[in-house]
């Protein structure tokens, strides 16, 4: 298979798809981030879309944000993308070009907690438990099929951070898994 990483923070989870040995064919990110030194030091090719490079009277513009990764990823013959922490909402061009190609990690039991505060969010709400969703992306955010769930505690005192690794700890083993699966149902 052909699998894109996009990336925009510190690459905890790509470095575990690294580790796993996926066969990572391009990482990409919409700004200069750790996830792509980690890249870079694997010898993985990196590519760096940054989002500052595409306004449009004053406001990022999406469409032709969308539009230039969709022919980027095309070019290189990409077959499947997983975000790993990748901040930007993409438009409708990509989800028509990629449909069932694009897997989330997503650090909450969707369908509670959508939204980039998802864990801040679940320790906000007192719940005894959160988790993560591994899922395929589609244009409603946080949404699509549901590829696996794990369940993690709250434990007493929880910082965001502190929560967030708990959370990390098990996405960084869950997450390469379900690629693996994805991939292979799909025959890639
Ligand atoms: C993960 O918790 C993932 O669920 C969320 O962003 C985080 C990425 O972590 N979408 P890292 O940058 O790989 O450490």
């Amino acid at each position: 298979m052909k699998l894109a990483v996009l990336v925009s923070g510190t690459g905890s989870l790509l470095e575990a798809m690294i580790k796993d040995g996926l066969p990572i064919a391009l990482v990409l990110a919409d700004k200069p981030c750790r996830g792509l030194e980690i890249a870079g030091a694997a010898g993985i090719p990196t590519l760096l879309v940054a989002r500052k490079d595409f306004r449009k009277d004053g406001k990022f513009d999406r469409e032709a944000y969308t539009k230039k990764v969709v022919e980027e990823l095309q070019s290189r013959g990409i077959e499947l993308i997983a975000m790993a922490g990748f901040m930007t909402v993409f438009s409708k061009p990509m989800f028509d070009a990629c449909e069932g190609r694009i897997l989330n990690s997503h650090p909450s039991l969707l369908p509670a907690f959508k939204g980039e505060s998802a864990v801040a969010d679940a320790l906000a709400a007192g719940v005894t438990e959160t988790g993560t969703t591994i899922h395929v992306a589609t244009m409603e955010l946080d949404d699509g099929p549901i590829l696996a769930q794990e369940k993690v505690p709250v434990m007493p005192g929880d910082t965001i951070e502190t929560l967030w690794e708990r959370i990390k700890v098990v996405e960084r083993r869950l997450y390469p898994a379900v690629i693996r699966d994805y991939a292979r149902k799909l025959g890639i």
